[in-house]
């Protein structure tokens, strides 16, 4: 790429995922962020039938200060798909077959099922383009929480006990040994999704059957967890193969845990304490650990990763987010300003990040002799 020319970026956001409007504001603070000095943006916002349509940034949203009536705005929003062309990626109109722009790096910022998982990386991937965070592995890895925890296990991270299973390998018996394993309360969970969707604490049989039934309505693969007591620690992760941790922040829910309700309903739902009122050494202690979770699941470019600190002193992994919350409260980006790195910078970091990655990658062999 010349030297003076601008990064031609395309925002990737909304997506079919039940995190639609999440990622709406996640992408107008990015958005608000970027620098255009530095940039020409292209506005792609992916509708809840999962058709890309490229906006104008002007008035690519509705209601945009309304975390629940907040929506892409349609209206002259052109449907586009997205082709390889020789050395970069092109957006091309649906309807004329006209090249609408061509992309240097993608930034999807498509929280949950499909924007998150490895389904829309996979499709980048397929256009040979740079784009910013995980790529298919490790984001279908970060979004599994069955075979992410194993994987954790497997880099030494300290893991709570778990069952996973589907409705046909969950019998009556292998239920009955997983209560004895885990005793209760027991944490319910779909095995892929997010924003604490389709998550109970069931604290008895009869609540567990209704907690099972509900997360079985999400996914064909569930996790019981043993619960855990615990301070919740996050800390956001950034980098490639030397990947650094922020400080560490603190979330704090005024409900039983942090639910959905918590997360996106209840405005005094949960405070942010940042950063984290714990010790250097603990500090130190957890930062290493964010970052092995992060090496551990092959991530790439960002990730939040998430702790419980146990009342012995031990740090417990939860789960890491690939693509985490991106408006200008949310944690990821927070904990970043806090620790020195303010939002705009973050946003350079990444790109930067995205397109040394597939400069990396092209410079692979494709065919060999036989
Ligand atoms: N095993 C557990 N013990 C105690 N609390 C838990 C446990 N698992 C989840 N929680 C609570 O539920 C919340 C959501 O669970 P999490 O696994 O982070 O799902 P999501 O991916 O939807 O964020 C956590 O932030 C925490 O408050
Ligand atoms: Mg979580």
């Amino acid at each position: 790429m010349p030297k003076n020319k601008k990064i031609r970026v395309c925002l990737l956001f909304g997506g079919k995922s039940g995190e639609h409007e999440v990622s709406l504001q996640s992408a107008k603070s990015i958005y608000e962020k970027l620098d255009k000095e530095k940039y020409d943006v292209l506005l792609v916002g992916i509708d809840k039938d999962g058709q890309w349509l490229l906006g104008d940034a002007a008035n690519y949203l509705l209601n945009e200060e309304n975390p629940k009536l907040i929506a892409l705005n349609k209206v002259n929003a052109k449907p586009v798909t997205a082709i390889v062309k020789q050395e970069s990626a092109e957006l091309i109109s649906i309807q004329s077959g006209k090249g609408l722009g061509s992309v240097d790096v993608f930034f999807p910022i498509t929280h949950g099922t499909y924007g998150e998982d490895g389904a829309l990386q996979g499709f980048l991937e397929l256009l040979d383009t740079a784009y910013v965070g995980a790529g298919v592995l490790g984001s279908a890895v970060g979004m599994d929480k069955d075979v992410m925890k194993k994987l954790f296990k497997d880099a030494g991270l300290e893991v709570g006990k778990y069952v996973a299973g589907t409705r046909k390998t969950l019998t009556s018996d292998a239920l009955q040994t997983a209560i004895k394993e885990l005793g209760f309360p027991i944490f319910v969970k779909p095995a892929n999704l997010g924003s604490s969707v389709g998550i109970s604490k069931a604290k008895n049989e009869e609540d567990l059957k209704a907690a099972m039934d509900d997360a079985f309505q999400y996914d064909t693969k569930i996790v019981l967890e043993e619960f855990i007591p615990g301070r919740e620690i996050e800390l956001s992760v950034l980098g490639n193969d030397e990947p650094i941790a922020s400080i560490p922040g603190e979330v704090l829910p005024n409900h039983e845990f942090y639910s959905y309700e918590a997360k996106y309903i209840d405005e005094n739902g949960a405070g942010l304490e940042i950063p984290a009122k714990i010790s250097e050494d603990k500090v130190k202690e957890v930062q290493k650990l964010a970052v092995r979770a992060f090496q551990s699941l092959d991530l790439l470019g960002m990730a939040r990763a998430d702790f419980f600190l146990k009342s012995d002193g031990a740090f417990v992994v939860n789960e890491v987010n690939t693509l985490p919350g991106f408006t200008k409260i949310s944690m990821y980006p927070k904990l970043w300003e806090l620790t020195g790195i303010p939002f705009s910078e973050l946003l350079d970091k990444l790109i930067e990040l995205a397109i040394e990655k597939r400069a990396e990658k092209d410079k692979l062999k494709r065919t060999f002799d036989i």
